[in-house]
């Protein structure tokens, strides 16, 4: 067996601004609107793959956050990558198949609702389709990052802060063409941090995967539906004017409806502890302290903390010394993914 060629691709995690949470069509991974984010600097998964001649290696390992040695992935993973290896391959229209050894190493705690699987998934993408040897178009790399099933992974294609038009099932090639994400600013557009307040690395009970197949089960589903697509362009608004008070006011609301539908769909998904709601509560006092800074949370206990740059330290400082918070992760607008290595 001959190795061919070593690829490296370095993708971010994002956090909704505006959240994904249900899916109007399963099999495609679209969700019900239109969402928005901001990709994080200092969360980042790497993947490499070494490419070899023989289609029958088809290896993973994962190096969890903070150790030093990789282990073969857990039987989930593996078998979602192979399920997206087919999906790439399909999509590239590849005859030939390659073997590959994949090597995926994260910069944050995985499964912990900090989009683990977005920065994964978006790189694997890159990384898949350069070891066939092939180029795609953003867009076209944004479609097939959602075909992986975390649909999130889209937004971290594009750089910056990143808009995901949710599209719709009717194209003919089965692919959905018009659900993709695209920059909406570049990262530099808006001096903004999201301070990430870890409080617990405890993987997540429930994927979002599960999640997202009930999401409609909820009564506020519905309502959410309908209040989405005017917060959204009030948000638009506010990145427009660079109002950071219209932009966290609408970022705590859009976070509450969220996790008002999880906690409410049946099985309801109840992802705060005890930890959360007391970090929630401190991001008040601040704010009333004076230090402007308002929070989001996805599908997992650890908060997300939004301030301008000139807050950065206080906010970072501050949230450090609190008795809940393991680590804080301090991330500034980031490009999406890129090829950081290729050598043959
Ligand atoms: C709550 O299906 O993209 O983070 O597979 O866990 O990455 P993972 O999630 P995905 O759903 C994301 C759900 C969310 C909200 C969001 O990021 O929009």
């Amino acid at each position: 067996m001959t190795k061919i060629n070593t690829i490296t691709v370095k993708s971010p995690a994002n956090i909704a601004f505006i959240k994904y949470w249900g899916q109007k069509d399963k099999t495609l991974t679209l969700p019900y609107h239109d969402n928005f984010a901001m990709n994080l600097s200092d969360c980042t998964t790497t993947v490499t793959i070494d490419v070899y001649d023989d289609p029958k290696k088809q290896e993973i390992k994962v190096k969890p956050y903070k150790q030093t040695d990789f282990s073969p992935a857990p039987e989930s993973v593996t078998k979602s990558v192979t399920k997206f290896y087919q999906t790439v391959r399909d999509y590239l229209e590849m005859v030939d198949d390659i073997g590959y050894t994949v090597w995926v190493e994260h910069t944050f705690p995985h499964k912990a609702g900090i989009a683990s699987s977005a920065s994964f998934f978006s790189a694997l993408a890159l990384a898949f389709v350069s070891a066939f040897g092939q180029k795609l178009p953003e867009k076209e790399l944004s479609i097939l990052a959602r075909l992986s099933g975390s649909g999130s992974a889209a937004r971290s294609i594009p750089d910056g802060f990143t808009w995901w038009h949710m599209g719709s099932s009717d194209d003919k090639n089965g692919f959905s063409a018009s659900s993709f994400a695209e920059s909406m600013h570049p990262p530099d557009y808006w001096d903004l941090t999201d301070v990430v307040v870890i409080t617990s690395q405890e993987e997540k009970k429930t994927g979002s995967q599960d999640g997202h197949g009930t999401a409609e089960t909820s009564p506020f589903f519905a309502d959410r539906l309908i209040s989405v697509p005017d917060r959204l362009k009030e948000m638009e608004q506010a990145f427009e004017e660079k109002n950071f008070t219209r932009f966290g006011t609408l970022l705590e609301q859009e976070a509450l409806s969220m996790h008002f539908v999880m906690m409410t769909q049946e099985e309801p998904l109840f992802f705060w502890s005890g930890k959360t709601v007391e970090v929630l509560k401190k991001v008040l006092d601040l704010r009333r302290q004076g230090t402007e800074c308002y929070y989001t949370i996805d599908a997992g206990q650890n908060v997300h903390i939004m301030c301008e740059g000139k807050n950065t330290d206080t906010v970072a400082s501050f949230f450090q010394e609190q008795s809940e918070v393991e680590e804080v992760i301090v991330n500034k607008p980031a490009v999406g993914a890129r090829v950081i290595v290729d050598e043959e």
